[in-house]
């Protein structure tokens, strides 16, 4: 694999001044996951400002009746609930077809369920859990919900995606890391590329239809990520991270700016840092493993090949 100082513009793309726009979504519909806490949460409270009605897909009700109400009570939109396990493939099922069935149209769809695990852990589906919520799910999530996505005049899937695919760790003959010693930030890493192929297949899948796919880096931030993990990891992530770490509101603007802007209308199959379009690490553009990944991705999430 050939590496370029392209491959490290992440790091001034860091410290870019960011986009923004001022265009509204008074009355659209936006479908988030990871909305109850941190950057999906970010993305909720600025959509809502924003005008656009919201459906929440949460795993806990509780934390998902709060935002509901925090959102309802500041701004005149809507916020739904459905309840989901991104760790359950069929809880992601019965969500899209809770959604699809009560929303024909869907004007943005937006995936920020996720973890960060330093052990290995199957889903009872038998996949490596990381992979699953960060990639799998979302991907099911969204080919469910593309009819309903096509229906809007201009549909935008966004996966919340994340540097860390920098990290590497892709290997379709060990996805649930059984044959390899599991190291999380790998995994982690190989849950996001994965992620980002798909985004790429997808979007030249979906040329003709108007939909649009892109897969973002919401910022390093202070959110609950990494919380499930032990108290080393935790004490590190306060102690130590947290003073680097920036506050989720940015990624809330980043997500709006690209659910909203008139201009990138057309943009898909790109990533982004934060709202600065970026060049992926080379192992997420091999095009021969990307077609891999997408194909195993289908099979494992129970999707016919054909599209
Ligand atoms: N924070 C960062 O610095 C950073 C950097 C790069 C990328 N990201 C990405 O940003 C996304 C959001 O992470 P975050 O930082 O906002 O973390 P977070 O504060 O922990 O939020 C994660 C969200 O995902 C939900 N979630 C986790 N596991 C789930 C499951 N099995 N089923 C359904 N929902 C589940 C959580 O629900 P609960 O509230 O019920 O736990 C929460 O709403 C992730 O994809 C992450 O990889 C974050």
């Amino acid at each position: 694999m050939k590496y370029t100082m392209e491959d490290l513009a992440f790091l001034k793309n860091n410290r870019a001044k960011q986009h923004n726009t001022d265009a509204r979504m008074d009355g659209k519909l936006c479908v988030l996951s990871g909305a109850t806490s941190g950057v999906g949460l970010a993305g909720a409270r600025r959509l809502a400002q924003g005008g656009a009605n919201l459906v929440l897909v949460a795993r806990n009700r509780e934390k998902a009746e709060a935002v509901k109400a925090e959102l309802e009570a500041a701004y005149p939109i809507t916020a739904d609930i459905v309840i989901a396990d991104f760790s359950r493939l069929s809880d992601v099922r019965g969500a899209a077809k809770e959604i699809g069935g009560k929303y024909p149209g869907i004007d943005v769809l937006i995936n920020s369920a996720g973890l960060y695990s330093t052990r290995r852990k199957l889903t009872p589906d038998g996949n490596e859990l990381c992979f699953q919520v960060n990639h799998l799910s979302s991907l099911l999530l969204t080919m469910l919900l593309l009819k309903n996505i096509a229906k809007s005049p201009q549909g935008r899937v966004i996966q919340v995606n994340s540097e860390g695919h920098r990290f590497g760790g892709l290997n379709l003959n060990d996805l649930d890391w059984s044959l390899r010693f599991y190291f999380g930030l790998r995994a982690y890493g190989a849950s996001k590329t994965a992620q980002i192929m798909a985004v790429r297949t997808l979007a030249l899948l979906l040329t003709e239809t108007g939909v649009t796919v892109n897969a973002m880096h919401p910022g390093a931030l202070r959110t609950n990520i990494g919380r499930n993990n032990g108290l080393l990891y935790r004490a590190w992530l306060r102690g130590v991270m947290w003073h680097f770490l920036k506050d989720p509101t940015i990624s809330g603007e980043a997500l709006y700016y690209l659910a909203a802007a008139p201009e990138l209308k057309a943009t898909s199959g790109k990533y982004f840092n934060l709202t600065i379009e970026e060049k992926p690490m080379p192992h997420a553009l091999d095009e021969a493993v990307q077609a891999r990944v997408w194909a195993k991705s289908l099979e494992l999430i129970g999707l016919p090949q054909a599209f």
